[in-house]
C-alpha cells in the first residue's frame, strides 16, 4: 500500500505519494531520462505497480505518484475541467483523442497521466498551486513551451504526442493500481 507524505506542510497540493523511498520528483525536472536510465533499480522498478490512496485529494487538485520511476500526475478534475476536456473539436488536435478515452467511464473526474512531456522529456508545472498550467488549464511545459489542456493533450508547443496515460484500474472509490 502506497505511503503520503507533505513534501510542505502549507501547501497541501503539493502532496507526493511515493512506494518505498520519497523522491524530490519536481527537483528532477530537466534530466529525468537520464537519471532514469542511471537508476540501477530500472529493471525492478518496471515490473512494479503501486497503489494510490485518492481520499485526501480535493477536486482540482495535483498530486504527483512515482511509478516505475516515472512521476505520474494525478488530478481529481473539477466539473469546468471535465467540460473543457470534452467540448473540444478534435479534428483541431494534434494527436486527436476523445477524454473519453483518456478516462475511466464513470469516474471522469480522475485524469491519470505519466508526467513527462513529449518532447524531450521534462516534467510540465501544474501540479503545484500557482504553477502555470498553460493556455487550456492543464500543464506547462517551460523547457520549450508546451501546453497541455485538462485532459493532458497537447494543444500548443513542440511536444508531439499527448501525455501517456498509463495503464490502471479503481480498487474501489479510494483507491487506484497504476501499473
Ligand atoms: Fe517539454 Fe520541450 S521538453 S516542451
Amino acid at each position: 500500500m502506497a505511503t503520503r507524505s507533505t513534501a510542505e506542510p502549507t501547501r497541501r497540493d503539493f502532496l507526493y505519494i511515493a512506494t518505498g523511498s520519497f523522491a524530490a520528483v519536481g527537483a528532477m525536472a530537466a534530466a529525468w531520462p537520464i537519471i532514469d536510465q542511471m537508476n540501477p533499480d530500472a529493471s525492478i522498478q518496471a515490473l512494479a505497480a503501486i497503489e494510490v490512496d485518492l481520499s485526501a485529494i480535493e477536486v482540482g487538485q495535483g498530486v504527483t505518484v512515482r511509478w516505475q520511476g516515472k512521476p505520474v500526475f494525478i488530478r481529481e478534475r473539477t466539473d469546468k475541467e471535465i467540460e473543457e476536456a470534452r467540448n473540444i473539436d478534435l479534428a483541431e488536435l494534434r494527436d486527436p483523442q476523445a477524454d473519453a478515452d483518456r478516462v475511466k467511464a464513470g469516474r471522469e473526474q480522475w485524469l491519470i497521466v505519466v508526467g513527462i512531456c513529449t518532447h524531450l522529456g521534462c516534467v510540465p508545472l501544474g501540479q503545484k498551486d500557482g504553477d502555470p498550467r498553460g493556455d487550456w488549464g492543464g500543464w506547462f511545459c517551460p523547457c520549450h513551451g508546451s501546453h497541455y489542456d485538462t485532459s493532458g493533450r497537447i494543444r500548443k508547443g513542440p511536444a508531439p504526442q499527448n501525455l501517456l496515460v498509463p495503464a490502471y484500474e479503481f480498487l474501489d472509490d479510494e483507491h487506484v493500481r497504476i501499473g
